[in-house]
């Protein structure tokens, strides 16, 4: 079914700005664009030219869509201990020492478009991009949405709303408006993407909240989830790539070369990211080579391997919850206005620092774990999610795999052929789909129910949940293997308190 849209898609994704200006071979050293080796500074790219179409004679019954917010105009922890000490430097800088001509050259008179005022506030074209995503996502699943026509008649409105759930977050709120306004008509998606309230409906989960069985930030609601360690790992491998660069460029840029420590060529591999999200292009992208392109995004997947991916204990207790809520939807009871319940007790915005907090959004009746009318569940977050959930869902972790994501990266050298690749998993709307499907047909005698995984369009294997075609799972070994795993890493409040 999936393959049917392909065509008219494709036109839509040649000329969608975050894939035209960055598919341009402009880098000089040669071949591979950096703002895809980004890790979660990548804008947002579809990875791979066409979503994996289902097995022959299968069709779509149900979808959960888990979505990281959009490009934002840089974060806080990374301007902080990264970039705002580089732009100072460079501001300071005796302008003599700056190259008069060649590629250094625009530093001379380069602002940074990266200031406290807009950190983690959705870019311009980070809302495109959603908006993007919700023309796509509709395209995609096209069949799982609510009609687009004008509900007239009484029966009509008093139908449950379609829901799209979203992290209390702006940046997330954000995001999530402005893909129900690619996804829905204007009748639907309400002027400002915030649902019209009666076809569409965009529902805040409080950040912090417990009670909601923390599907959607369990990161924020676990005391010992900490994001620092991580640093660790991640600058011994800085360490041992950075200075290799500085040396390469004393030979070019000697007199700024003997200011830069290695926390400096981090800072301009992450504006290239940056600067491109908030002007559309970065002068930083063309200064490094291949290989250290290379380099930052192994520093990127050493430091999500630790803080979100496999080499955490937390981070399959994390992937629990939504996982679960996940299966719960899939299973599905094809009930009608079964959402009118009573009025849930929501908890205050546990946003921190200097996280803003959300506008204003219709109080949620039930938590998204309950049961809902809707075929797909869309829902919006922040980065660790979708980590999360691919290993509780043991995704990139085949022991087929040279170097299977559990496995601990070196520090001394990069490998190559590993199968965590944050650029793929947690770029700017990078998205983890659980489809579940049916399939008739004698033809591989396996008429039945399935569900497989599918990141940013790649389906990608549950290990320990194979028994279906093509990389897919059996809808019964999926139940009891998602008990099973929900189990073992169920016990929530022992690792989280501290
Ligand atoms: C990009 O440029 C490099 C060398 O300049 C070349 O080898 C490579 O084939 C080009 N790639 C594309 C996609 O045109
Ligand atoms: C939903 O989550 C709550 C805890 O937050 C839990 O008690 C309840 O059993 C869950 N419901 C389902 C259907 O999973
Ligand atoms: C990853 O794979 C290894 C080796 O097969 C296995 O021992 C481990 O339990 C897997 N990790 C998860 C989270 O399932």
């Amino acid at each position: 079914m999936l393959v049917l849209f392909l065509l008219p898609l494709l036109p839509l994704i040649a000329s969608l700005p975050s894939q035209q200006p960055f598919s341009i071979n402009t880098s000089h050293e040669g071949r591979i664009n950096p703002l895809k080796h980004l890790s979660a500074i990548s804008p947002f790219f579809i990875p791979t030219e066409k979503p994996t179409p289902l097995p022959e004679q299968c069709e779509l019954d149900r979808v959960s869509l888990l979505i990281r917010h959009s490009s934002i105009m840089g974060n806080d922890e990374e301007y902080e201990e990264t970039m705002k000490p580089f732009i100072e430097k460079i501001y300071n800088l005796d302008k003599s020492k700056l190259p008069k001509n060649g590629e250094w050259k625009f530093l001379k008179d380069w602002k940074s478009p990266i200031n406290e005022d807009t950190l983690e506030v959705v870019s311009p074209q980070g809302k495109k991009d959603a908006k993007f995503l919700g023309k796509y996502i509709r395209k995609t699943y096209s069949p799982l949405f609510p009609s687009r026509k004008k509900t007239t008649t009484k029966k009509d409105k008093n139908k449950t709303p379609y829901k799209i759930w979203t992290a209390s977050s702006t940046r997330d709120i954000d995001t999530a408006k402005s893909y129900i306004k690619g996804g829905f008509p204007s009748h639907q998606s309400g002027p400002d993407g915030e649902g019209d309230g009666e076809v569409v409906q965009l529902i805040q989960v409080p950040n912090k909240a417990k009670d909601w069985d923390r599907s959607l930030t369990p990161h924020k609601a676990c005391d010992t989830f900490d994001k620092k360690p991580s640093l660790e790992p991640a600058n011994k491998w800085l360490a041992v790539y950075a200075p290799k660069v500085i040396d390469r460029l004393r030979g070019v840029i000697p007199e700024v070369a003997n200011e830069l420590v290695d926390q400096d060529i981090l800072a301009m591999q992450m504006l290239c990211g940056y600067e491109t999200i908030a002007t559309g292009s970065s002068q930083f992208c063309h200064l490094f080579t291949d290989e250290e392109w290379l380099d930052v995004e192994y520093y990127f997947d050493v430091r999500f391997h630790y803080m979100m991916g496999y080499g955490s204990h937390l981070s399959p207790y994390l992937g629990m919850p939504w996982v679960k809520t996940a299966k719960h939807l899939l299973e599905g009871k094809d009930t009608e206005g079964s959402d009118g319940g009573k009025g849930h007790k929501s908890t205050d915005d546990g946003t921190l620092g200097t996280f803003k907090k959300g506008p204003k959004l219709p109080e949620p009746k039930l938590p998204p774990n309950a049961t809902h009318t809707q075929l797909l569940h869309p829902s919006f977050t922040h980065r660790e999610s979708p980590a999360f959930v691919a290993v509780f869902l043991n995704l990139f972790n085949s022991s087929s795999h040279t170097h299977p994501s559990s496995e601990t990266p070196p520090l001394d050298h990069r490998v190559d052929d590993r199968a965590w690749r944050t650029s793929h998993l947690v770029s700017f709307l990078g998205h983890v789909a659980l489809e579940r499907y049916h399939c008739k047909g004698k033809k591989h005698g396996d008429a039945g129910d399935y569900v497989r995984a599918v990141v940013n369009g790649r389906v990608e294997k549950m290990s320990g949940c194979e028994d279906g075609l093509q990389q897919g799972c059996k809808w019964e070994t999926f139940d009891k293997w998602v008990d099973e795993r929900a189990e073992r890493w169920s016990d929530w409040e022992s690792v989280c308190e501290k």
